[in-house]
């Protein structure tokens, strides 16, 4: 884990007075829950998990399995075909409906996890479960990034030995999926919209992402749709793909998509330690 989440978290530890916990079904909130997807190679308790703690503290119900793991290797998500972590997904979102007794759930994704974000409503029959979709740095087009399967690397506390072997005897089918003329890639991009009727999506993608590249292959060019570079908003921000997940300014735009505030302002923070 970085240090400077170590960082963060006791910024945090000042501020959070309400954390429910994550997976907490007796939490109550006049907002949506809210069902956050990791990214490959990581869990539900790393990439996103320091964005959701924040989340509670402003007043959210948050959510998170590690989906796409192979039986033995709990500890890292997402390598699974991006076929076979749909469902898993799919289901989870429907429980998550069904126990805290809501009719709609928000995703909140990065990097795979926000692919998702957008690929298990269009083919998971959940769109009509799903509000509001704050998809972050998903590779919407593929990424060029030659060595995808680095990105399993990436994420906390995963020696690399042990990510080989899992990558050696398993494989990465996400990785295939999310390159350039990945399967997962083609489906999603089949013609047919991308964004579902009910759906309200927002697209965050960094100018500096140098993993999901080019950055711009996030995007989503549909009516209704909004498309937004971290930047716009905050223009001195340097935040790389990894460091969006730890991003207090990328947490305010996930927030104001929630919230259905996306023009409120905030203080954005100089020299992010996200990059
Ligand atoms: C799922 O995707 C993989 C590619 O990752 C493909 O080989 C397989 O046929 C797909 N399975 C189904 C049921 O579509
Ligand atoms: C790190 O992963 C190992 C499994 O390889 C697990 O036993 C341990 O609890 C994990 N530690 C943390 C801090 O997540």
């Amino acid at each position: 884990m970085p240090s400077f989440t170590k960082l963060a978290l006791s910024a945090l530890a000042a501020t959070t007075a309400v954390a429910t916990g994550i997976n907490d079904f007796s939490c109550k909130s006049s907002f949506n829950p809210v069902v956050l997807l990791h990214g490959l190679g990581a869990t539900y308790y790393e990439d996103l998990n320091y964005m959701q703690y924040w989340l509670q503290t402003q007043g959210f119900c948050t959510y998170a399995i590690t989906y796409g793991a192979y039986d033995g290797f709990p500890f890292l998500g997402g390598l699974k075909a991006i076929n076979e972590s749909a469902p898993e997904i799919a289901t989870y979102i429907k429980e998550v409906v069904q126990k805290t007794g809501k009719s709609k759930v928000d995703l909140v994704g990065h990097s795979e996890g926000a692919f998702q974000a957008l690929y298990v409503p269009k083919f998971e029959g959940v769109a009509h479960l799903v509000d509001k979709i704050a998809s972050i740095a998903p590779p919407t087009h593929a990424t060029s990034f030659a060595g995808i399967y680095n990105l399993a690397y990436l994420f906390g506390n995963n020696s690399r030995e042990a990510v080989g072997e899992v990558l050696n005897t398993l494989g990465c089918p996400a990785c295939h999926d999310l390159g350039p003329d990945g399967p997962a890639i083609n489906r999603l991009n089949d013609g047919t919209p991308i964004a579902q009727p009910g759906n309200s999506v927002t697209i965050i993608a960094s100018k500096y992402d140098e993993l999901v590249t080019p950055p711009s292959t996030s995007f989503v060019h549909e009516e209704g749709v909004t498309n937004q570079w971290i930047q716009d908003t905050c223009p001195l921000d340097p935040v790389g793909h990894i460091g969006e997940a730890y991003d207090l300014n990328v947490w305010h735009l996930v927030k104001n998509v929630l919230a259905s505030t996306p023009d409120k302002k905030f203080l954005c923070l100089i020299g992010s330690p996200g990059k």
